[in-house]
């Protein structure tokens, strides 16, 4: 029997107590945007760091301004092969609105379908622990059958990715020398569907900005003013409305430059996925793609850059009803970018709209979040091809090269502070509901993802 068939068998033999561990860090509550559930991130970083410590890889947790990080290295005598830094996050999202779960988010259940499958239902099953834990499960079992790594091995992980990262660039930054390994390894992306493994090849970029807009200097009766007094929340309504035009486009003068069409053959190649808009559209209960309406829906997902509005509120909202003209109206507001579109021209763009409808006895007032560009990786690596072999190894099916409509912006700080590229490969499913109630991860996922890593450890120490 191969090295790597015995690691594969060993990994299979661990699977119940690989599936425990991942259950005993679920229930630890570190929601890393909520002050309250600062301690249980300390935890989780805590519990990494003894577990990677104990697997044999030494590990420790690293203050920041924020949450923690936990940073260990494991470079051994017969490795080969590139310098891997694996990343993940081990803070999640919270858990509101609470009345949706069918239990408890943070006491992990598992479900069986009446056909036999079964799924791991928690916050943080598959964004990011159960993900995460798949790398963490997979070096475990080479050590314990080889005593070894295959390849020279370094881990980061970090507690605040949920929350716009504020801690990770200084962090990057200050310890530069020790991070600039030869390729990032990150477990935090989705497979095509249940039976198609991917590699993430493109990711968007992200620019998020909150408004507040502040009108008359206190709330108003709105039969006494009515009528004269302008309603910040209507105002702030139109700026809104203005945004997008009936095509569907962004209308943010500049908005589109630096936005590139995908090249022919990776449109083939994505014709290829027979991506069913009216499945996708289905398992959230709508018909129509709601986009530009010249793109495909895949298009609209992966290739296309949005706007949109993540919240949106101001008067009285409670129960019964208040005749108010409020004095302040809010607004969180996001755009994914693709391609080299510049997440600062962007802001800047949206500012200066945001102002030019902004009435001259109006404050308004901005508050960034998050800048990050669009990602496109080298369709030619040969780190690409490494990884799509271990992976065709252990899902008998070709690895699909896939877009991602979300965003990981410690990729590009990887490429910009460190120089490193990224291999992209998880194994989520769309339908996982990552940030929304009841998420889940399947089991497969777990198993298969422990076993899809085993396999790429072992591609890349090829060399
Ligand atoms: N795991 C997600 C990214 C992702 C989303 C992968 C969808 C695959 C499919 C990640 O944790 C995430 O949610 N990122 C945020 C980043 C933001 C907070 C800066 C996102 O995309 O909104
Ligand atoms: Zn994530």
């Amino acid at each position: 029997m191969s090295q790597v068939d015995k690691v594969l068998e060993r990994a299979d033999r661990n699977f119940e107590a690989s599936l425990k561990r991942l259950f005993e860090l679920i229930r630890i509550k570190s929601i890393s945007t909520d002050p309250d559930y600062k301690d249980d991130c300390r935890t989780a970083a805590n519990w990494m760091a003894k577990e990677l410590s104990e697997i044999g890889i030494p590990s420790e947790v690293r203050d920041t301004t924020g949450h923690p990080m936990v940073v260990g290295h494991r470079t051994g005598e017969n490795t080969s092969g590139p310098h891997v830094l694996f990343y993940g996050h081990y803070d999640v999202q919270p858990v509101d609105p609470i009345d949706l779960w069918h239990a408890d988010p943070f006491d992990p259940q598992i479900v069986e379908r009446e056909d036999g499958s079964k799924m791991i239902v928690a916050r943080g099953a598959n964004d990011d622990k159960g993900q995460l834990m798949t790398i963490v499960e997979a070096a475990r079992a080479w050590i314990e059958e080889t005593g070894d790594l295959p390849l020279p091995f370094s881990v980061m992980l970090e507690g605040e990715e949920e929350s716009g990262s504020p801690s990770l660039e200084p962090f990057l930054d200050e310890n530069k020398e020790e991070l600039s390994v030869d390729l990032a390894l990150v477990c935090d992306t989705s497979m095509w569907d249940k039976t198609t493994p991917a590699i993430s090849v493109m990711l968007r970029g992200l620019v998020g900005e909150e408004i507040t807009l502040r009108g008359p200097d206190k709330d108003l009766h709105s039969g006494m003013y009515g009528g004269a007094a302008r309603n910040p929340l209507h105002v702030l309504s139109d700026m809104i409305a203005g945004l997008r035009d009936e095509t569907g486009r962004v209308t943010l003068p500049g908005f589109y430059e630096g936005v590139v069409e995908t090249p022919d053959t990776v449109k083939k190649m994505w014709e290829n996925l027979k991506f069913s808009e009216e499945e996708f559209l289905g398992g959230i209960g709508l018909k129509t793609a709601g986009g530009e309406k010249d793109r495909t829906t895949l298009e609209q997902v992966w290739t296309r850059p949005t706007c949109d509005v993540n919240g949106l509120w101001g008067g009285y909202t409670g129960e019964g009803f208040k005749t108010v003209i409020p004095s302040e109206a809010h607004a969180k507001v996001s755009f994914r970018l693709v391609g080299d579109q510049d997440p600062e021209k962007v802001r800047q763009s949206f500012h200066d709209y945001l102002k030019s409808k902004t009435p001259e006895d109006f404050e308004l007032v901005l508050h960034p979040h998050g800048g990050d560009r669009a990602l496109r990786m080298d369709f030619d690596s040969p780190v690409l091809l490494k990884g799509q072999k271990a992976l065709q190894d252990e899902w008998g099916k070709e690895a699909a090269l896939v877009g991602c409509g979300g965003s990981i912006p410690i990729v590009g700080s990887f490429k910009r502070i460190l120089n490193m590229d990224s291999l992209l490969i998880g194994f989520g499913l769309d339908e996982d509901q990552i940030h929304s109630p009841n998420e889940k991860y399947e089991l497969n996922s777990y198993y298969r993802g422990i076993r899809s890593w085993i396999r790429v450890f072992h591609e890349l120490s090829k060399g």
